[in-house]
């Protein structure tokens, strides 16, 4: 989490770093704040608790010259959010600012050991223990900035991507990256340096990825140079970005939320697209093309995700054992990494990432590649870490997810996993020919599908007003939707801020029937499949006992909607992708819920969409 910008050109820094804040304030936003060097060479550094909007407010009638800049909005991990712990953090003599995305894990050891060396701290973070490290080492060994961040690096222990500028050497920004993204914009006469590529994309194309352990040296006038902490000069690979401005504006929609659930009928189209075709069963993955011999030899896959990546994970399990008949695990990667994991070299291992910076699942991927695994990667943000630290994979393609609970991001995973699982079990025989051609028909007729689905919106606006009283949701699905009913729980959780709890709908009766009153709506994930019979029967169980029944069905269900409370009518669709098409009216209930509640469905308090720590 944590974002991080920098600038150095002959522009104004302070607007170009706000901006990129702006852009950046998904990976966290409880604290913001930039340092600037100005014409005089003095150091300034504002930073305050709160949003860049906060920040810019701040700033108001300082002075915010300088040419040279890095910026920060935080997500705290050592420290509460707090004007002192908000970054840039500065040196003890007020020279050098940093700026830091990660987690120093050794940082109370290098902190007793600058404090025996007369050191004092003024915030709780691990970032002003790495910046007065930078400055002890460029003093004591009387050294460029370079050779000093180079030095400090060796000693730490940890996940940091840094950005480092010092009034002694004003022309320079330092950047440095270990497990936490870095790229660095090459502009015409001006560099800019961020968490991701959307603060870069306005000026520039032309971006560098900085790889782990390598530092990049940024000197205005003087072409990028990228060395390793080992002191070896780096390959610069210069790639362009296929990115466009106007995907990370809200385009008329009042959220971003809204907006990314309104674009899935296009994300789907642009998810499919080159994988099947206008006509026929084929399906084409690249991946699973170039890698036959891996899929026809695995004897097990196992899937590694976080939060809604791990949902759709959940269904993409069903999905390759019903069309390639291959054992499927599905694992938290943050459980994964330290279960002493039992991974062959005939394993696969399918890492799915919206953002594909998640820590966990990052070095759950890296034990299962040292275990021999083949890991292939699901994931949104082309040239991500977790794209790059895979075998090979298949990006979702749905462009940029801006607000912080995932929608286009989820369908788009589950569509992918839908067309990975039809493509392995085409290779491996496993799967008739008309079930994939039903399928492949229906993953064509998607953004059709979705497109009629969204017209469901004014009325789930309409419901969603019954239920803000609410304190506690139930959601219960079965086979496919059971996951459907953890993420449809999620998502309410996330921003509306109400317990909601997902359950298997036949599980209920072991545990969550207990909590059934008038005041517990449940909702049911209920379109026609083989367990049809059995939801229903879930159904009256609820209603039996007081509870508000809010059921999503397929059109034409009389037999539900004289029985359910509010029936939410989808389109009929094949069981396996039934997932994508329920998902959309619970984004839209849970989003209209918390918008009802005043809440700020963009960036949910305590989250943040990419989470770099563990
Ligand atoms: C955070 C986000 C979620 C996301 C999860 C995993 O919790 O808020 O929306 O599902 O991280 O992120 P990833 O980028 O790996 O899919």
């Amino acid at each position: 989490m944590c974002g991080i910008v920098g600038y150095i050109g002959d522009n104004p820094a302070y607007e170009i770093l706000i901006k990129g804040l702006h852009r950046l304030e998904y990976r966290g936003y409880d604290s913001a704040g930039v340092a600037m060097v100005n014409g005089k060479g003095d150091l300034n550094v504002y930073k305050t608790r709160g949003k860049v909007d906060d920040l810019e407010r701040f700033c108001q009638s300082k002075d915010i010259e300088g040419c040279v800049g890095i910026a920060h909005t935080r997500w705290a991990t050592h420290g509460e959010p707090n004007d002192v712990n908000a970054h840039p953090h500065i040196s003890r003599s007020g020279r050098i600012a940093l700026v830091h995305n990660g987690t120093i894990e050794n940082y109370g050891v290098l902190k007793e050991a600058l404090e025996l060396q007369g050191c004092t701290f003024q915030s709780e973070t691990d970032t002003e223990v790495l910046v007065k490290l930078i400055e002890y080492i460029k003093e004591t060994n009387d050294c460029s900035l370079v050779e000093a961040v180079r030095e400090a690096l060796k000693e730490v222990v940890g996940a940091y991507a840094i950005a480092v500028i010092d009034t002694e050497d004003p022309d320079t920004i330092i950047g440095a990256r270990k497990s936490s993204p870095l790229v660095i914009g090459i502009g015409n006469g001006e560099t800019f340096l961020a968490s991701d590529a959307t603060p870069i994309i306005e000026y520039t194309d032309k971006v560098v990825y900085l790889n782990d352990d390598e530092i990049a040296i940024i000197r205005r006038g003087e072409p990028l140079k990228i060395i390793t902490t080992d002191n070896e000069s780096a390959k610069i690979d210069i790639q362009t970005l296929k990115l466009s401005v106007s995907q990370l504006e809200k385009g008329g929609f009042p959220h971003f939320m809204l907006k990314e659930i309104f674009e899935q009928p296009r994300t789907i189209r642009d998810c499919v697209r080159g994988r099947i075709g206008n006509t026929g069963s084929a399906v084409t993955l690249s991946g699973v093309i170039e890698h036959a011999d891996k899929f026809l030899a695995a004897r097990r896959i196992i899937i590694v995700a976080c939060g809604t990546s791990w949902h759709a994970g959940l269904i993409g399990k069903r999905l390759i054992e019903e069309a390639a008949r291959i054992p499927v695990e599905v694992a938290y990667a943050s459980e994964f990494r330290y279960s002493n994991p039992i991974v062959t070299p005939e394993d696969i291992v399918i890492a799915i990432s919206q953002s594909g910076e998640t820590a966990d699942t990052l070095a759950a991927i890296q034990i299962a590649r040292k275990r021999g695994a083949f890991v292939y990667g699901v994931c949104n943000v082309v040239g991500s870490s977790i794209a790059r630290a895979t075998d090979s994979g298949t990006y979702i393609h749905v462009g940029p997810e801006i607000g912080v609970a995932s929608t286009k991001a989820f369908t788009g995973q589950v569509t992918v996993l839908t067309m990975l699982a039809l493509a392995i079990g085409q290779l491996r025989h496993t799967i008739r020919e008309e079930d994939v051609a039903k399928t492949v028909e229906a993953l064509r007729n998607l953004p059709e599908l979705i497109k009629k689905t969204l017209k469901l919106n004014d009325k789930i606006e309409h419901l969603s007003g019954i239920f803000t009283y609410a304190h506690n949701f139930l959601y219960l699905g079965r086979g496919y939707n059971f996951p459907s009913a953890l993420e449809g729980a999620l998502k309410l959780k996330e921003i509306s801020y109400i317990h909601a709890e997902g359950y298997p709908a036949a599980e209920m009766k072991h545990g969550p029937i207990a909590l059934i009153d008038r005041e517990l709506p449940t909702v049911f994930i209920a379109p026609n499949d083989d367990l049809h019979e059995k939801i229903i029967s879930n159904i009256q169980q609820v209603k039996a006992r007081g509870g508000a029944v809010i059921a999503v069905v397929t059109k034409g269900d009389t037999t539900i909607a004289e029985i359910a409370d509010h029936i939410i009518e989808i389109p009929e669709v094949p069981e396996a992708v039934s997932p994508i098409i329920v998902s959309i009216p619970l984004q839209l209930l849970a989003y209209h819920i918390a918008v009802k509640k005043g809440c700020n469905v963009d960036m949910p308090r305590n989250l943040a969409k990419s989470v770099t720590v563990e």
